[in-house]
């Protein structure tokens, strides 16, 4: 799979999130239900953990619904908790056998009781997996995430328990749904659009973009190799000059 990409072990990204986008651009292409590209994402779901897990990355997040999906027809949205719910039993076994650490971000009280139930369960039964932690963004939105942050961090402030002089980043990291995660590295996002759809805004501060015209249900680990092979042609400045990095 990989000989046409040779990647640098040295240089892989800590965390690699993904806007899985295209499944109803994909399924209308064949004439089929939008529910049809959702299931057939689950395979490049699959198939990109997997290959995440072999290269030792430490960090995948995936972007699997929005807080503004939920303003879609309720037959997609019904569609998609339970495909979402079938696949986490279904990929426990995987899960195990990679040593992976399944996590959540975003508002779990907006699914429905069984969804969340297997979510917390697969949660749970994975919490002493040591290898990459899968994070699933559910319900996630950028916006929603740093209002809550903003309301703790006031609680903490108007309890006595924070002064304002102290908010600084780290503060605020902190109060983020990703607390216990690193800043993305790599952002990708499928299927040709190219916007952050109130994506992890505030993690993706100096991450790298790049942009793929393939339709989500078509990703394969080829396609996650030659991000990465993007990724590691890149030179990361962060506000520096390139003179200043030799
Ligand atoms: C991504 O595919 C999956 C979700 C947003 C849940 P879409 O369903 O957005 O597919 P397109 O963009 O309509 O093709
Ligand atoms: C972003 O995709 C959300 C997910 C991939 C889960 P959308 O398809 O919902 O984004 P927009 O509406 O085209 O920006
Ligand atoms: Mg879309």
């Amino acid at each position: 799979m990989d000989n046409t990409f040779t990647l640098n072990t040295e240089n892989l990204p800590q965390h690699i999130a993904i806007i899985m986008d295209g499944n109803g651009r994909w399924a209308k292409q064949q004439g089929m239900l939008r529910a049809f590209g959702h299931e057939s994402g689950v395979k490049s779901v699959r198939e990109t953990v997997e290959a995440c897990a072999r290269l030792k990355i430490k960090f995948l997040t995936l972007y699997a619904f929005s807080t503004e999906n939920w303003n879609r027809p309720k037959l997609e949205v019904d569609a998609l908790m339970s495909i979402l719910m079938n696949s986490l039993k279904k990929e426990l076994p995987t899960m195990q056998k990679n040593n992976i650490k399944l996590n959540t971000i975003g508002n779990a009280n907006m699914l429905p009781d069984r969804a969340r139930k297997q979510l917390f369960d697969v949660i749970e039964q994975t919490k002493d997996n040591t290898g990459m932690t899968l994070t699933l963004a559910l319900s996630y939105g950028s916006r929603e995430e740093l209002v809550a942050a903003v309301k703790e961090i006031c609680e903490e402030v108007k309890t006595n328990k924070l002064d304002i002089a102290d908010i600084n980043d780290t503060v605020i990291q902190s109060h983020l749904y990703t607390r216990n995660m690193p800043d993305a590295d790599l952002v990708i996002r499928t299927s040709g659009e190219q916007r952050i759809s109130n994506f992890l805004l505030w993690q993706a501060a100096y991450a790298e973009l790049y942009f793929t015209e393939v339709l989500w249900p078509d990703f394969r680990e080829e396609d996650l190799h030659k991000a990465i092979f993007s990724y590691q042609k890149r030179e990361r400045r962060f506000g520096k000059t390139s003179e200043q990095l030799k």
